[in-house]
């Protein structure tokens, strides 16, 4: 077999570059080829010469497709063992699972955008007059008590304005309407702080404010709103709902609502209207908030609403003790949580 054939077959780099080093090494045969042009006469160099030239050419050019050729193998072999089919379905369950807030969250933004409601976010350290003065809650107003608030205290020396942990998702509200022109349809998920611990308060927790602003708009597109959400939520046709005058400084007027419920099978169902329970605080928002704002309230009016986001997981999915809902305590989510493949539709059902 030639010197090239060996080098074409050459199983593997080790073996390929024991024949270069045996070919054009220090004392290879080519290398010593080309020392013996020393002696040589002018005459003869001039033939031997380009002849042992081109052997070295073909010899190099030999080697380099040979090397270029395995490598491309090495790396197809690799390519084959690490191949990852992205399109298969999972084999094996998936371990981890989506959380009750997360799940109602989701559940929650899947009903409110098929009715035309965008979704829309601020930041969890308020400023004082987001939280409370632009929704008409005056420094020196007792509703500011109600809230058990969490101050953020400047660092000293530094001259800030004291902010705080935001007590409910209603400075979302001021946010919006400051940022963009009617008509607003929004909804605003988030958490939400209040200095409370108890089997039924957390001192973090999460809220759902709904804000619409258009015009004529009256509390019959209130109710309506949230007997058709309260319906498609609890995925039933008997839900009742009645509204209550209520207080907030920032609606006029106020309603808490109040919400149907009954025994089914031994467990508490939403439901019917043998007994009642508040789940929502709501109310047209007041003249002096969509003023704060830069909008004129003669022209534009709408209403708001705000309710737990826990709470709704609690009355839906049966869990009794708040608490529990964030002690990352794994056999709770392994039972509460839900499957991460299965997503909230209004078509395939809102509840898992
Ligand atoms: N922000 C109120 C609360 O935290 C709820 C609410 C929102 C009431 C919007 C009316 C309108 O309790």
């Amino acid at each position: 077999m030639s010197l090239i054939d060996h080098i074409a077959a050459a199983p593997d780099l080790a073996a390929l570059d024991a024949l270069r080093v045996a070919a054009l090494g220090k004392s290879g045969e080519i290398t010593a080829a080309l020392k013996s042009l020393g002696p040589m006469t002018p005459e003869e160099r001039s033939v031997e010469g380009p002849k042992i030239h081109a052997r070295r050419e073909e010899v190099t050019a030999a080697i380099t497709a040979r090397k270029n050729a395995l490598e491309a193998a090495i790396l197809d072999a690799r390519l084959a063992t690490e191949k990852l089919d992205l399109s298969l379905p999972a084999r094996e369950t998936p371990r981890g699972s989506v959380h009750p807030v997360s799940q109602v969250m989701d559940e929650l933004t899947e009903i409110f955008a098929d009715m035309g409601f965008a979704v829309a976010e601020g930041p969890e350290i308020e400023d004082d007059w987001h939280n409370f003065t632009a929704l008409n809650i005056p420094e020196t107003h007792p509703a500011r008590a109600m809230h058990d608030t969490f101050y953020v205290t400047p660092a000293a020396g530094e001259d800030a304005a004291p902010m705080v942990l935001r007590t409910h998702t209603s400075p979302v509200q001021i946010r919006t309407m400051m940022a963009g022109k009617p008509p607003i349809r929004i909804i605003a998920p988030g958490r939400v702080y209040r200095s409370d611990s108890d089997a039924t308060h957390t001192p973090m927790f999460h809220q759902i404010e709904g804000l619409v602003i258009d015009k004529g708009i009256n509390m019959g597109h209130l109710k309506w709103t949230l007997l058709t959400f309260l319906k498609a939520f609890f995925e039933r046709e008997d839900v009742a709902i009645r509204m209550f005058a209520s207080y907030f400084p920032f609606t006029e007027p106020s309603a808490d609502v109040q919400v149907g419920w009954k025994f089914e099978n031994g467990r508490r169902v939403i439901g019917g209207s043998e007994n009642w329970m508040e789940v929502l605080g709501a109310g047209m928002v007041h003249p002096r908030v969509i003023a704060n704002c830069g909008l004129d309230p003669d022209e534009w009016q709408g209403f708001a609403f705000g309710t737990g986001v826990d709470r709704l997981a609690m009355l839906k999915y049966g869990m009794s003790d708040l608490r529990a809902f964030f002690d990352g305590d794994l056999r709770w989510m392994k039972h509460y949580g839900f499957s991460a493949l299965t997503v909230p539709t209004l078509s395939g059902g809102i509840g898992a």
